[in-house]
């Protein structure tokens, strides 16, 4: 044997031996990149329902709230005592609830020990009450943000919006349910007793260390933190018990990075009656809902006396390749929810078979076209920047916006102050619960989504709103944009590039 062979011979072994080692490894990996709860959730708890928050209404009608958001320690297991943020309490916050019309003002104080913001998702309101990163309120102040309802009854939220530091807010547990009503939809024969046939379910993914949350990052994967179990409210292993034959259940992603196929553990239909930003023009027989951050679907799910169902999140097929589909949560499952029929249940009335009027734009409204290309990098190759106005629009004109998954990472899409109509996803109509009017809209890798949108205004042409992706570790990282709202004519401002020492 020649020298050179057998050095050959040699590198080949060594090589061998390490593709071996890396290949073992990524099986390894591959395999326990895998999370499934189906099957193995006991559902020992009493599922916690969302205060309403107490409001005082003054003599001029404005509703007026007080929220605070505090630092504690929760019980998610007796006796195990986790260090969590709140609103009004230690983790999660109260239900808001106001009627379209009305105006509201939320006094937001913070007594955390560093700045945050609390934001309106979904909601309709002047920039400079949005709650984004231009309004924090640093420790120890309050901001106190007023505006007038005015959109259909919805299922919205709050959370904090700093700059680069939301994902940490949201996990440790700020948000909570914000919830408008309007005169046409009380009027619907709907189920509407609030904690009773209309119960809040807000979907959070979480991993324990000890008695802590444990915010690591799984090796290999880009999303964002992944939990491996589910609580709804701030509930581990809940249960609910119901006593009417219809149960309205208001579904909101408010975990940070996953996302979730809502369905039943038997695969029983359900009734779709609302998303993102209101009530669907009728009611659609459905098996799934998917939701991803941030995302809300409101669902009716019949109940017969004395039965139990589940509401499981599924494996899905649509987060691009298949690394991204194991290693980003598409082939993980979760017993999220059971449902606890009484021995005997309240009849309730047939859903009405037509619900609410959209009042998104159609595509022949629209004055003009723009276009998003998301990547992990940022959006349309641009890095969030506060002191920078990246698209201005005309108050008053609706648009057509295109956004597409340019590097093939699970991304959404999240628009401040609108809704908009979901017109062609990949050059198809929506389906399912893409059909209703949105603000939050799951981008899969390698799709093209194309979004309507009105902008009513006001004009304020110094303080922008934000759009972004609603995965909140690449929101973080740079993945938001700026818009402005002018009058016809008008040039953006200059916003405040913004003080962050610290961070
Ligand atoms: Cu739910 Cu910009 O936020
Ligand atoms: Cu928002
Ligand atoms: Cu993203």
């Amino acid at each position: 044997m020649s020298r050179w062979k057998r050095v050959l011979i040699i590198l080949g072994s060594v090589a061998a031996v390490f593709l071996a080692a890396v290949g073992s490894l990524f099986v390894v990996l591959w395999s326990g990149a895998e999370v499934s709860t189906v099957g193995k959730v006991e559902f020992r708890n009493e599922l916690k329902v969302p205060p309403l928050a107490k409001s005082v209404v003054e003599k001029d009608g404005t509703r007026v709230f007080d929220l605070r958001m505090q630092a504690g320690t929760t019980e998610f297991e007796k006796g195990t005592k986790t260090p969590t943020w709140g609103f009004n309490g230690s983790y999660f916050g109260p239900t808001l609830r106001a009627a379209r019309g009305e105006k509201v003002r939320v006094r937001v104080s913070n007594a955390l020990g560093e700045a945050s913001s609390v934001h309106w998702h979904g909601m309709h309101v002047p920039a400079r009450m949005d709650g984004g990163p231009h309004q924090e309120v640093a420790p120890g102040k309050t901001w106190t943000p007023n505006w007038k309802v005015d959109q259909p009854a919805a299922t919205l939220w709050y959370h904090p919006h700093p700059h680069g530091k939301t994902e940490q807010h949201v996990q440790r547990g700020l948000a909570g349910m914000f919830l408008i009503d309007d005169a046409r939809a009380t009027a619907l024969k709907l189920p509407k007793r609030y904690g009773v046939d209309d119960v809040p379910v807000a979907v959070q993914d979480v991993s324990f260390d000890g008695a802590k949350f444990d915010h690591g990052k799984v090796f290999l994967q880009n999303t964002g933190f992944l939990g491996e179990r589910t609580m709804v409210n701030g509930t581990l292993d809940p249960y609910k018990v119901v006593g009417d034959e219809l149960v309205r259940l208001r579904l909101l992603n408010a975990s940070t990075a996953r996302i979730y196929d809502f369905g039943f553990g038997d695969d029983r239909d359900f009734a779709l009656i609302g998303t993102d930003g209101g009530l669907l023009e009728k009611p659609e027989a459905m098996k799934r809902v998917q939701l991803s951050p941030g995302e809300r679907a409101e669902v009716v799910v019949r109940m017969r006396a004395g039965e139990r169902a589940v509401l499981r999140s599924f494996p899905q097929s649509n987060y691009g390749d298949g690394f991204e589909q194991r290693f980003a949560g598409g082939d993980d499952s979760f017993d999220v929810l059971e449902l606890r029929a009484a021995a005997s249940l309240r009849k309730s009335p047939g859903l009405p078979g037509a619900l609410g009027k959209l009042e998104v734009p159609q595509e022949k409204d629209s004055v003009r076209g723009r276009f998003f290309g998301l990547r992990m990098s940022g959006i349309n190759g641009k890095k969030m920047d506060m002191g920078r106005v990246d698209e201005t629009v005309t108050r008053g004109t609706a648009e057509t916006w295109t956004v597409r998954n340019e590097d093939g990472v699970p991304h959404n899409f999240h628009v401040h102050d609108v809704q908009f109509r979901v017109l062609a996803v990949d050059g198809k109509p929506p389906t399912g619960a893409l059909r209703g009017a949105k603000d939050t809209v799951f981008v899969p890798g390698g799709s093209t989504v194309k979004l309507a949108m009105r902008f009513d205004g006001p004009a304020d042409p110094d303080t922008p709103y934000m759009y972004h992706c609603h995965l909140l570790y690449h929101e973080d990282l740079g993945m938001m944009g700026q818009f402005v709202v002018v009058e016809k004519g008008q040039q953006a401002g200059r916003p405040a590039a913004g003080d962050h020492a610290g961070h």
